[in-house]
């Protein structure tokens, strides 16, 4: 996918901005506090009308306005697609086309956007419900079934501790909650698995891009209980089990809602051992390998990388744009960088032009 031509209107610093982009390589230049960052969220915007810093729409329109709105023009092979964002604190109006889009899981199927950003970096250093996030995102992007089925599991758990918060918990209702857990659970965790073994399949080759020869990097998920095919009846055991100990705590102590992901980079836990360099390098190539797993070329994602090269020695800053000029669409931001064969775009307070 290419993102042609982009203009916002009192979205964050920007009052109004019209501008064209490379169908490459398209760095973002500017000096701190400008609006790089800005302007990269409000492509991201486009995939999951959702942005990566907060959770509040109000704070992306233009203080002192009431309503902010990123229109796109964007193209997939042979076709044209128009995207329109109107936002503001009290409503959000997304259209494709001219027409209403009102499912979030139909608009990241028409723009697809990876991002990776200076917030990414602690992904294995931080707490594992952050890791968990980062799967659940990217694999409903990739299948719908999964974004049914974590839905489904949501609501069950929160049934759950619901009941088990109850001054005398109904065990028949647990009993019944907890088997419709179960259910759910087995397919959950065989798109889990298969994920990341699909991920599995194209680390290497990003590493090696990244870091050089001889670099290997492993995803490393652990079900609650093996999806296979005793799981029902170990997954009983192991509720069975935490039961006592869930109604003591009143919440639900096992499940996919307490999985965790580690990183093996060069046979080592990057938790444990990895450099703040080498946890960049291990969540960017996390990150791309999404884009890997996208076999039709015209419907490959547009990248998105906020402030990526800060703390990247030379070497791998000179591997990092040898790559990525290899893939399709890409914008940089950065304070500065020297690199032939991009396209520039200047940006000072609130205002982006493309270097002529
Ligand atoms: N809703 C808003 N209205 C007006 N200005 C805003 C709004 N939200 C953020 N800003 C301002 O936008 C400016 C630019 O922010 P941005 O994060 O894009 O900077 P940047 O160019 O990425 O800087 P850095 O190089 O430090 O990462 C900041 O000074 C910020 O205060
Ligand atoms: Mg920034």
């Amino acid at each position: 996918m290419v993102l042609t031509h982009l203009k916002l209107h009192r979205f964050r610093n920007y009052d109004s901005l019209d501008i064209d982009f490379d169908p490459k390589l398209n760095l973002i230049l500017g000096k701190n506090g400008t609006g790089k960052s800005n302007l990269a969220e409000a492509i991201f915007y486009l995939s999951l009308a959702r942005s990566w810093r907060t959770s509040e729409d109000r704070l992306l329109v233009k203080e002192g306005e009431e309503v902010a709105t990123i229109e796109a023009a964007i193209q997939e092979g042979p076709l044209n697609r128009s995207v329109s964002i109107e936002l503001s604190k009290s409503h959000k109006r997304i259209a494709v086309n001219g027409k209403n889009v009102r499912r979030l899981s139909e608009l990241s199927a028409l723009t697809n956007v990876i991002c990776f950003s200076p917030g990414d970096v602690p992904l294995f250093m931080g707490s594992p419900g952050v890791r968990r996030n980062f799967l659940d995102v990217s694999l409903a992007k990739s299948s719908l079934d999964y974004f049914t089925l974590i839905a489904r599991y949501d609501r069950l758990l929160r049934e759950r501790n619901a009941a088990l918060k109850e001054a005398s918990p109904n065990l028949g209702l647990l009993d019944v909650l907890t088997e419709q857990m179960i259910e759910v659970s087995l397919p959950l965790i065989r798109l889990r698995a298969l994920y990341v073994n699909e991920i599995n399949r194209v680390l290497p080759g990003i590493l090696n891009a990244l870091k050089g020869p001889g670099s290997s990097g492993t995803l490393v998920y652990r079900p609650f209980v093996k999806g296979d095919e005793n799981f029902t009846e170990n997954a009983r055991a192991a509720f069975k089990k935490a039961l006592e100990s869930d109604l003591k705590h009143r919440t639900t102590s096992v499940g996919p809602h307490r999985e965790d992901l580690s990183f093996l980079l060069n046979g080592k836990d990057l938790a444990d051992y990895g450099s703040q360099g080498e946890n960049r390098m291990a969540v960017l190539s996390l990150k791309l390998a999404p884009y890997f797993l996208i076999e039709d070329p015209e419907k490959k994602p547009i990248l998105v990388l906020d402030d990526v090269a800060s703390e990247l020695d030379e070497t791998h800053t000179k591997n990092l744009f040898a790559f990525i000029k290899t893939l399709g669409q890409v914008f940089v931001t950065a304070t500065e960088i020297q690199t032939p064969d991009a396209a520039v775009i200047d940006v000072s307070e609130g205002k982006a032009t493309r270097r002529k």
